[in-house]
């Protein structure tokens, strides 16, 4: 099965991806956390996204369809895989298209997550990962169990991304809806997309999901 999470910056689209990763050993191909790892890195890709993103604007769409496709072929056939943050543009969106069937890979779902912006900015200035394993954290919304102590991996070191103070989240939300909402015609025209209520509990939310990509419904 191959699914796109669509939705604004802080919607809950990476906290869904890994939980469908646990839950069902699906991969999840987020482009924001292959950039971010570029950047580190200092790849060429890296150096060309790194201003780009901080600016909270998009990184080009052949350097982003260049990384899909890569971890695409990196995967066996049969491999589920959840499209996270990925494709964002109506290029991407064709270049989505060409890179699954030229694997013989078809799109199964788009689950858009509905939110109200005006909450975002609270949900993604609060944002905090484990600097280990990467878990996610929220100062209000979802502390570690124990404070200074990831649950997943026990480590002790958190960060926060660059890009998440409120200038570059309001920017990013413009792009998004200016040239992300844009593309989910494509998908209605193919009956493809679900809709979830992405402001309730995260496990409802999850659960919501999961009813989708079991085919029950609401
Ligand atoms: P990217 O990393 O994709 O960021 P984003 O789309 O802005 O999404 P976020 O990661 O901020 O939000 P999310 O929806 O995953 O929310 P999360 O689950 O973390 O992209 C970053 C940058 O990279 C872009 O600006 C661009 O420059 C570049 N880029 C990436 N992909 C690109 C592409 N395809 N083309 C061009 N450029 C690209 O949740 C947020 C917080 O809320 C967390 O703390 C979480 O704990 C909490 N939370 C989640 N769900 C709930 C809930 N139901 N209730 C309460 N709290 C919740």
């Amino acid at each position: 099965m191959n699914i796109i999470l669509l939705g604004p910056p802080g919607a809950g689209k990476g906290t869904q991806a890994t939980r469908l990763v646990d839950s069902r050993g699906m991969v999840q191909l987020s482009t924001g956390d292959m950039l971010r790892a570029a950047v580190k890195a200092g790849t060429p890709v890296g150096l060309q996204a790194k201003a780009l993103m901080e600016a909270g604007a998009l990184v080009p769409d052949e350097v982003v369809s260049g990384i899909i496709g890569e971890a695409l072929d990196a995967l066996a056939v049969d491999t589920g895989v959840i499209f996270d943050g990925y494709p964002r543009t109506q290029a991407q969106a064709h270049s989505l298209d060409a890179l699954l069937s030229d694997r013989q890979r078809t799109l199964d779902h788009v689950i858009e997550l509905e939110v109200d912006e005006n909450a975002l900015v609270e949900r993604i200035t609060g944002r905090f990962t484990c600097a280990t394993c990467g878990e996610g954290y929220h100062d209000s919304f979802k502390q570690p169990k124990v404070q200074g102590e990831c649950d997943k991996c026990h480590g002790h070191e958190f960060k926060r991304r660059p890009d998440d103070n409120e200038e570059t989240v309001r920017t990013r939300m413009a792009e998004y809806r200016a040239k992300t909402a844009p593309i989910l015609p494509i998908y209605e025209a193919r009956n493809i997309v679900s809709r979830v209520d992405g402001m309730a509990d995260m496990e409802e939310v999850a659960m919501a999901i999961a009813a989708i990509l079991d085919g029950k419904p609401a």
